[in-house]
């Protein structure tokens, strides 16, 4: 990969910060100059709405804004540009999903299946929308090592032909897990053709090349703020023809053909889906992190964070042996560089705490995924997640940083 102090220069955030130790990724990235200079200049230079002016920085806007739905388009290999709708974030996507399609489709004695490793934006929709329906929400386990516990030769004892629905997560924010979603929906859609698979990719997109259609999934989702852009700002892929027959989610401004006092027409998809003034920085500040990223190259990010991640999980093993406990697989293998850890006898909050004193930032808490945490009988955790910017002497940092808290609190 290009080299790394070239890659933290383009982050001011370290300027900002000297010594700054970021491993909190897997929450939100931190965002290069050029992001943070696309905002400013759509700010600056045609701050106008978009899809409405005749005039021409509106026109400018209009056309910046479409320009990232084609970036994002192309970035996961979608088939056309509507079947790329901007929402909010990963949980707005997901939640279109579940009160759009899942509410057409899903009734009573259907099912719902889902994985206990999703964070909740995966989980508790659906299970919102089971209960409502009365329909079964079915919850596949995982083994010790937090990989999911399904493959194609047991997969017929979970789909049947009353799935409605498989939501799973490509990769999981807590245990660092790369999913084999493309063979687990070939699989699903050979036991029932009529299912819809959903795909929560927003640790994944970030961090590894994603192509929609070799993975032959119906909708997936993430959001810009993993991903070296702003907040705000989410995709939702959805497949054309299943967009085309979805109901909107949201009603107002820019989401209609025609109103009259009888009856409204809705316009195609992505308009459909998008309902008042959206994200237009946002939108746009998304395409230039796209950018970024296509310029650093996906394969050489998914190989240098496999290089660390190989790194970080060797010595918090060899430096804490038994007092540690690192969920999720042991090696750098089928996952990613999100790494969550418990010690038997400190508190993850107290652990982050007395690393933040340190300028080394991770991750406390239930990373909004209780169900997996339950699993393995802990009520938190502490995280650390790792993006194209870390290195090893982050790692090392981390290291030390833990020996000072077994120091303070033993
Ligand atoms: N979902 C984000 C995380 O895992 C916020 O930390």
């Amino acid at each position: 990969m290009t080299d790394i102090r070239k890659i933290k220069r383009d982050f001011p955030v370290f300027i900002h910060n000297p010594g700054l130790v970021y491993l909190d990724s897997a929450a939100t990235s931190l965002k290069p100059q050029s992001v943070i200079d696309k905002l400013a200049e759509y700010y600056t230079k045609y701050p106008a709405n978009i899809h409405r002016g005749i005039y021409r920085i509106s026109e400018k806007a209009t056309e910046e804004y479409e320009k990232s739905r084609i970036a994002v388009m192309e970035f996961v290999n979608a088939r056309r540009f509507e079947e790329i709708i901007f929402t909010r974030n990963t949980t707005e996507s997901i939640n279109l999903i579940a009160y759009s399609l899942g509410r057409q489709i899903v009734g009573a004695d259907d099912e719902i299946v889902t994985t206990v490793m999703e964070h909740h934006s995966n989980f508790v929709p659906w299970q919102v929308l089971a209960d409502e329906a009365g329909a079964v929400f079915k919850v596949v386990d995982i083994n010790g090592d937090g990989c999911l516990d399904v493959n194609t030769s047991n997969l017929a004892g979970i789909i049947t032909k009353r799935t409605k629905i498989l939501a799973l997560a490509y990769v999981s924010n807590v245990l660092g897990t790369v999913n084999p979603v493309k063979k687990i929906i070939r699989a699903a859609k050979k036991i029932n053709p009529k299912i819809i698979t959903v795909v929560d990719a927003a640790q994944a997109v970030p961090h590894m090349p994603v192509d929609v259609r070799d993975l032959g999934c119906d909708f997936l989702a993430f959001s810009g703020h993993k991903m070296l852009g702003p907040t705000g700002i989410g995709v939702l892929y959805g497949r054309y023809d299943l967009l085309n027959s979805m109901f909107p989610f949201n009603f107002g401004g820019g989401m209609i053909k025609e109103v009259t006092i009888e009856k409204t027409e809705f316009p195609p998809p992505p308009a459909r889906f998008e309902a008042g003034t959206p994200a237009i920085a946002e939108a746009i500040g998304l395409g230039e992190a796209i950018k970024y990223l296509q310029t650093t190259g996906m394969d050489k990010i998914a190989a240098y964070e496999k290089k660390l991640t190989a790194y970080a999980i060797k010595h918090l093993i060899e430096s804490f042996g038994a007092d540690i406990r690192v969920l999720g697989p042991k090696t750098a293998d089928n996952r990613v560089g999100v790494l969550t850890f418990a010690f038997k006898n400190y508190h993850p909050h107290d652990i982050a705490h007395i690393l933040g004193e340190e300028n080394i930032c991770i991750r406390a808490g239930h990373h909004c995924a209780m169900p997996v945490h339950n699993r393995f009988g802990l009520a938190a955790s502490a995280r650390m997640s790792l993006y194209l910017y870390n290195d090893y002497y982050d790692i090392d940092k981390l290291i030390d940083g833990l020996k000072k808290v077994k120091k303070i609190l033993k």
